[in-house]
This record gives C-alpha cells, sequence and structure tokens, in this order.
C-alpha cells in the first residue's frame, strides 16, 4: 500500500471516478487527507466496503469520535444536534431508530405519493413557463424539502430557510459559516419542537414529541437532532439523486431513449442511477475499536475509516460493466444506501420521490436538453455528497 495519504482536493471532487479505479486497483484500503486536515483510512472496494458497513467493530458514537478528531478538525460537530441514530451504536441507535420506524414504512410512504405528485406537477408548469432553467433550484432541490418539511410538520414558509442552514453541514464550510447554522438551527428545531408540544399536528413531529412525552424514551435534545437528521437526510440526499439522474440520462441519449420508449423500466433505472453515481460520495464517518484487518492493511484502533460508495458500486468484481450506464441492468445490490443496522431509514421515501420525479420530467419534457456546456458543470466539494452546483437545461 503507498504509505502517502492521497489528497482529496478539487480534482477529485470533479472526477471522483478516474481516481477511485486507480483506489481499487491498488487495493481495498488506504489513508486519506480531508480537506479539514483529517487523516483518514478510505475503503474503496466493494467487498470490504460492504462487510465494514456492517462490522460492528467500527462504531459510529458521535461522542466518542468528537474525542477522536485532532485539535480544529470538528468544530460545530461538537453540536447538541448530533444526538440522533446515524451517531450512535445499539442500544441507543436501536431505540431511536424504533421509534421513527414505522413512519416509514413503505405502505406509509406510498400514501405520499398523491402529495409528491402535485408538488411535481406545480414546479412542472413553473419550469414550462420558465422554458430554460437551473434543474437543481427549480426542480430538485424544492421538491425532497417540501416533501420532508410536509412529513415533519415543518411550515411551508420556513423550507427556504433549511437549505441555506443545512449546507454548511455537507459541503465544505467554515467553522464560522457551520457554527452560526447550528444555533439558528437549534434554535428553530427547539421553538417548533415546543409548538408541537402545545399544538399537536397530524405529523412525525408531533408524533415524536408524543412518544418522548408519554414515557421519558426520547429527550428533548433527542427529539430535536432526530427532527435535524431527517431534514438534512431527507433533502440534501434526492436532490441529487434526481439530477445525477437526469444528467446520466442527458449524457447517454440510447439510454435516454429506452426509458422513454418503456416507463416501466423506471423503478429498475433509479437503481441503476443509484448505483451509477449517488448522491453520497462518502458514507458517514466510523471509527475502529479494535484492530481491523482489510485485506493485507490493519488498521489499528481509534481510526476514522471512511467507506466510499461511490467508489463500491463502480466495482467490476461486482458490477459488469460498472462504467456503464445500463437501466435494464439487474437491479439491487448497490451500497448508495448503505448497508447493515444504518441502512437508509428514508430509502423508500427516496425512491418514491425519484420514480415520481424523473417520469413526470421526461413526460412533460420530451424535449428535454443540457443548457450549457458539459464540461463546465461544477460538482460540490463534499466528501458526504455527490452532486453539481447546477444543472442548466432547456425544456422546449
Ligand atoms: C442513513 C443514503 C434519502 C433518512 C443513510 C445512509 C445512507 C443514506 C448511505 C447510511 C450512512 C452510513 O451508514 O454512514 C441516502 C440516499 C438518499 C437518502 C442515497 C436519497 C437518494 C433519505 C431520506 C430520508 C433519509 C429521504 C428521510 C426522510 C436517513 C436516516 C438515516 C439514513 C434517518 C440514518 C439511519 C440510521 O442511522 O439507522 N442514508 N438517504 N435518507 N438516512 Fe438516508
Amino acid at each position: 500500500m503507498a504509505t502517502e495519504p492521497i489528497k482529496l482536493n478539487r480534482a477529485f471532487y470533479q472526477d471522483p471516478h478516474g481516481v477511485y479505479a486507480a483506489l481499487r486497483a491498488e487495493g481495498p484500503v488506504r489513508t486519506a487527507m480531508l480537506y479539514r486536515g483529517l487523516q483518514v483510512w478510505l475503503v474503496s472496494r466493494y467487498a470490504e466496503a460492504k462487510a465494514l458497513l456492517a462490522d460492528p467493530r467500527l462504531s459510529k458514537d458521535g461522542a466518542r469520535a468528537l474525542e477522536l478528531f485532532p485539535e480544529g478538525t470538528a468544530g460545530a460537530l461538537a453540536s447538541s444536534l448530533s444526538a440522533h441514530m446515524l451517531t450512535s451504536d445499539p442500544p441507543d441507535h436501536t431505540r431511536l431508530r424504533t421509534l421513527v420506524n414505522k413512519a416509514f414504512t413503505a405502505r406509509t410512504v406510498a400514501r405520499l405519493r398523491p402529495r409528491i405528485e402535485q408538488i411535481t406537477d406545480a414546479l412542472l408548469d413553473d419550469m414550462a413557463d420558465a422554458g430554460s432553467v437551473d434543474l437543481m433550484e427549480s426542480y430538485a432541490f424544492p421538491l425532497p424539502i417540501a416533501v420532508i418539511c410536509e412529513l415533519l410538520g415543518v411550515p411551508g414558509s420556513d423550507r427556504d430557510k433549511f437549505r441555506a442552514w443545512s449546507s454548511p453541514f455537507v459541503a465544505a464550510a467554515s467553522e464560522a459559516e457551520m457554527r452560526v447554522a447550528h444555533e439558528e438551527l437549534t434554535a428553530y428545531l427547539t421553538a417548533l419542537v415546543d409548538r408541537k408540544r402545545t399544538a399537536p399536528g397530524d405529523d412525525l413531529l408531533s408524533e415524536l414529541v408524543q412518544v418522548s412525552d408519554e414515557g421519558d424514551r426520547l429527550s428533548q435534545d433527542e427529539v430535536v437532532s432526530m427532527a435535524f437528521l431527517l431534514l438534512v437526510a431527507g433533502h440534501e440526499t434526492t436532490v441529487n439523486l434526481i439530477s445525477n439522474g437526469v444528467l446520466a440520462l442527458l449524457d447517454d441519449p440510447g439510454q435516454m431513449a429506452a426509458l422513454r420508449a418503456d416507463p416501466s423500466l423506471l423503478p429498475n433505472a433509479v437503481e441503476e442511477f443509484l448505483r451509477f453515481d449517488g448522491p453520497i460520495n462518502i458514507a458517514t464517518v466510523r471509527f475502529t475499536t479494535e484492530p481491523v484487518l482489510v485485506g493485507d492493511v490493519e488498521i489499528p484502533a481509534d481510526q476514522f475509516v471512511m467507506i466510499s460508495l461511490l467508489s463500491a458500486n463502480r466495482d467490476a468484481d461486482r458490477f459488469p460493466a460498472p462504467d456503464r450506464l445500463d437501466i435494464t441492468r439487474p437491479g439491487g445490490g448497490h451500497l448508495a444506501f448503505g448497508h447493515g443496522i444504518h441502512y437508509c431509514l428514508g430509502a423508500p421515501l427516496a425512491r418514491l420521490e425519484a420514480e415520481i420525479a424523473l417520469g413526470r420530467l421526461l413526460d412533460r419534457f420530451p424535449a428535454l436538453e443540457l443548457g450549457a456546456e458539459r464540461a463546465g458543470l461544477e460538482w460540490r466539494i463534499s466528501t458526504l455528497i455527490r452532486g453539481l452546483h447546477t444543472l442548466p437545461v432547456r425544456v422546449r
């Protein structure tokens, strides 16, 4: 294994797939230096990625992780907003996840279909009027945020604020930006939770508040953290499934034509978009609680491990011709939603939103085309999110 940590720089984020192919050829894991100067172990091959995502020797305990962060690299992560399931191990994880799990079954989510279709159609109407739009701004962003806000019971008038607050948590932002966003969001969510306590609505947040009041199983901090997790996880990701999917189709007119010719391929196509260029680059951070052998490399205890879902999903040992988009590829097996106990809670909702969003977009605009130079599209600099800054399109 190369001894120098690879630097994940701006060029990497513009084209991670080339870098990952080289890493996979070299071995399953190697050290990497993140932009904040944090050294981690980066896992790139499918088999090892899948095994490590479900390995109980890797912990996601947020409090302990903070102690391991070198001075100056964690900053605003030291927050009350991190008392949630994605930064906890069993038994806390099991308790937190069970409470909210019932809201995210495929059946409950399917009931949201008419409302999602309505929101989608309203956005498409506005796009049709405009003619040329940024698909991120006009479509991919507003849809998931509207859905998750409705589900949680966040007033529509507050939606725009969330984009500004959540973005520093997933993209490279300064400590100061993160701190401001964190303080404002905590204050907002705390007040919202208090309102749900006195005036409950027919929404998920009111349900969670009730659960916490009935048997002290969920503290106030935990409700606020859970709301934060659902809001951020529920929209920063689905946005990029929609836009990365549209870009993949615009890049491959044959696949675009095949999907237009047979819309019943849509669910399978969504699985292929998740595999081909999923919205999450690298899964959220984990650390070793004891030495862990990966291939012939021993990762010592107390080391951060980052698992690249983007890379695992392009591993030729698992997916034949991995760099080719193929919407008829037998679906399943990709790691875009993670694996193991932290497997994405919102996967059924994300799939439904993407199917509706992509299906109706293609239906509505038979002549959809890229509205900018392909080479000029810029990707966000984020270890977590694989997504564009803007995606200009012409719809007529
Ligand atoms: C966890 C991906 C949409 C809620 C995760 C994880 C991944 C993921 C990879 C595991 C992270 C890890 O193990 O480090 C995605 C993708 C989405 C998406 C690709 C969209 C295409 C959503 C939505 C929601 C959601 C819409 C909620 C409404 C969550 C929650 C967790 C999670 C609560 C934590 C689960 C746990 O710790 O047990 N997601 N997600 N996600 N996701 Fe998603």
